[in-house]
């Protein structure tokens, strides 16, 4: 009972902090010396009601309600908009704009006053994104009203972009991306990261383990190519074979074994095989009808040592 009382009686007082919050820019219409061309948000509301809602909803609103640069909302990323004001306001008119033919380090440095330290983007400087000038807003808004602020759902958002990813991910085999089953960020982290192609792993097998646990092993007999990279097979986003296999056995397995003996002719009956190219290879799971541990087996005996269990 008493909980409930403090919550209603917090609830209004929030709600007057924030309008509190708002407001004081009002009152900077006067200027101090160090609010100097700051108009703040109140002013900014009279022509842009649209982004004042989206932004007084937003994260950035919220949090900023307890900062010290609290009168200045809009223009912690706009800069300060007296000018812009004063001329009645237009494109290209004294303020700072997001738009694409603004250099893409400047809209990403107005983000990055704040977010420099923010935990996720340690490693924003040195991704691809950053490398190929891709700028925050390429795929967040602050007045967008979405989660984390992005412009677009995944996976459309990357698809925008990616589209050979886009065509790769509806092939017959595929991670279940479209499906929403997982996203592009289960793998990627598009702020950078210190491996390769932005993956959320140092290795391409530890961020395959996370998922698939049961291929990490120890196992008695390895099959080299699966503990060295799991992409020796497997391609990640989709293909046109089982299992996001990169090509079928017994083609896959040929690529590195042997095609000339057992391997490339598996226990034929000489009567029923014969020939200058033996095909019983290729029915049905082909090499796999006999080495079905393919990633690694524990059986003690040379059929664990063949993969064959
Ligand atoms: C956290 C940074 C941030 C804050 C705070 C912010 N904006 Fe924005 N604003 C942006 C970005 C980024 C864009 C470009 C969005 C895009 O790429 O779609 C933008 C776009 C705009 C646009 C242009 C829309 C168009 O049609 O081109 C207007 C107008 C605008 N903001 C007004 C405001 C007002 C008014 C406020 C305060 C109530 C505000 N903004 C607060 C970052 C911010
Ligand atoms: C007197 C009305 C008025 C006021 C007050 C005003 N603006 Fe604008 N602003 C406009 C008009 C009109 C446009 C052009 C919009 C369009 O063409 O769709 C504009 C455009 C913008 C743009 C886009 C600029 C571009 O180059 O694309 C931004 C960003 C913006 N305003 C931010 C602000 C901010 C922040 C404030 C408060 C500091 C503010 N405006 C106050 C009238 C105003
Ligand atoms: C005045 C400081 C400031 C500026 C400028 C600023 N941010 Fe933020 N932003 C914050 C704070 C504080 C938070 C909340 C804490 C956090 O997540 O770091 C936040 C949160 C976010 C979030 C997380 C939203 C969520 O739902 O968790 C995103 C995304 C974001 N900001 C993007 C941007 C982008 C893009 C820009 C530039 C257009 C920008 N910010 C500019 C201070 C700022
Ligand atoms: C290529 C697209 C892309 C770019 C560019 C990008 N982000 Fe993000 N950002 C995302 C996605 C997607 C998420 C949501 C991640 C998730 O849900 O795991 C996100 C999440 C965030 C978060 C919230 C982190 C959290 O987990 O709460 C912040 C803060 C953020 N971005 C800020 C920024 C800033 C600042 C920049 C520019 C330096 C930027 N982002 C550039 C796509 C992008
Ligand atoms: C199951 C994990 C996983 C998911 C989900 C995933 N990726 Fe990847 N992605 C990888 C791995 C692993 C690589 C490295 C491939 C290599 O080394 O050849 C990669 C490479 C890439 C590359 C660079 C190389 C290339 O093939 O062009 C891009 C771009 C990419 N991914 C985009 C995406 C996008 C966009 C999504 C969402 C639609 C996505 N990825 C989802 C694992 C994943
Ligand atoms: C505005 C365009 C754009 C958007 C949106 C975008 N990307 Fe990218 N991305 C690029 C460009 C350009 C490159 C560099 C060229 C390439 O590898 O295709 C790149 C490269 C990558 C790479 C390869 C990184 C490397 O180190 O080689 C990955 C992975 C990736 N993006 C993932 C994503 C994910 C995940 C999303 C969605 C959250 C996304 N991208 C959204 C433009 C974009
Ligand atoms: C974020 C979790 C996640 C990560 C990381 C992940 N996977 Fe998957 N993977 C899945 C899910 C979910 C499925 C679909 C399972 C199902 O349909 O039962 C799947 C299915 C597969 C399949 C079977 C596809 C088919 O057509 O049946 C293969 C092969 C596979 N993953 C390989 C990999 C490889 C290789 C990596 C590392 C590059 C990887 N996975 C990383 C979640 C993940
Ligand atoms: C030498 C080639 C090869 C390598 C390397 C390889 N795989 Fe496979 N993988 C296969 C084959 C072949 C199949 C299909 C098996 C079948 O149909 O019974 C398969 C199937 C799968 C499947 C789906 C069926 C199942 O067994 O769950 C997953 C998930 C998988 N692999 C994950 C991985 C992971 C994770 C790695 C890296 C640790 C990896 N693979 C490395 C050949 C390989
Ligand atoms: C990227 C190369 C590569 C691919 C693809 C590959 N293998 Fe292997 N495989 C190896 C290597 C290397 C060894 C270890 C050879 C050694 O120890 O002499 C091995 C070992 C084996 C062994 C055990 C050999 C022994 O004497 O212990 C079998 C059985 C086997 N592979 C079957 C397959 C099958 C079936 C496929 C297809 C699904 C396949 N391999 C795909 C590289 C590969
Ligand atoms: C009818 C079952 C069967 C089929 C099909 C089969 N194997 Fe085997 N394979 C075995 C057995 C059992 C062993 C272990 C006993 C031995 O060494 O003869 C073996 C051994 C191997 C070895 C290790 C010994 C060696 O001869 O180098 C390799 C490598 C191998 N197989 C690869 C393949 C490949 C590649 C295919 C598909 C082109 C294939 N196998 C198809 C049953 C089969």
């Amino acid at each position: 009972m008493k909980r409930k009382c403090i919550v209603l009686f917090l609830f209004p007082v929030s709600l007057l902090l924030l309008s509190y919050s708002l407001s004081t820019g009002g009152e900077d219409k006067q200027g101090t010396e160090t609010k100097i061309g700051y108009v703040g948000a109140e002013t900014c509301k009279d022509c842009h009601e649209k982004q004042y809602e989206t932004y007084a909803k937003s994260v950035h609103s919220k949090v900023s309600a307890k900062g010290p640069a609290l009168q200045d909302a809009c223009e912690t990323c706009h800069g300060p908009g007296a000018k812009h004001v004063e001329k009645g306001g237009g494109r290209g008119v004294n303020i700072f704009a997001f738009n694409k033919d603004v250099d893409p380090k400047e809209r990403t440095a107005k983000c990055l006053t704040c977010h420099e330290d923010t935990r996720q983007l340690t490693n924003w400087k040195m991704s691809k994104h950053s490398d190929e000038d891709i700028a925050c807003n390429d795929c967040h808004s602050p007045h967008a009203q979405r989660e984390k602020l992005l412009k677009e759902d995944q996976p459309e958002l990357c698809f925008e972009c990616h589209k050979d990813i886009r065509s790769q991910s509806s092939r017959q085999s595929h991670h279940p991306i479209k499906e929403g089953l997982i996203k592009c960020t289960s793998c990627h982290d598009p702020h950078g990261t210190f491996g390769e192609n932005q993956i959320k792993a140092d290795t391409v097998n530890e961020l395959c383990f996370k998922c698939h646990a049961e291929k990490r092993g120890p196992f008695m007999f390895e099959h080299p190519p699966v503990a060295e990279n799991c992409l020796n097979c497997h391609t990640p986003h989709g293909s046109n074979h089982d299992k996001l296999l990169i090509s079928n056995p017994p083609f896959l397995c040929q690529s590195c074994h042997d095609a000339s003996r057992h391997p490339g002719t598996p226990y034929t009956s000489a009567n029923l095989f014969t020939g200058s190219s033996p095909s019983n290879k290729l029915y049905g799971r082909a090499c796999l009808n006999c080495h079905s541990n393919i990633h690694g087996s524990n059986a003690s005996s040379a059929l664990g040592q063949a993969f064959t269990r």
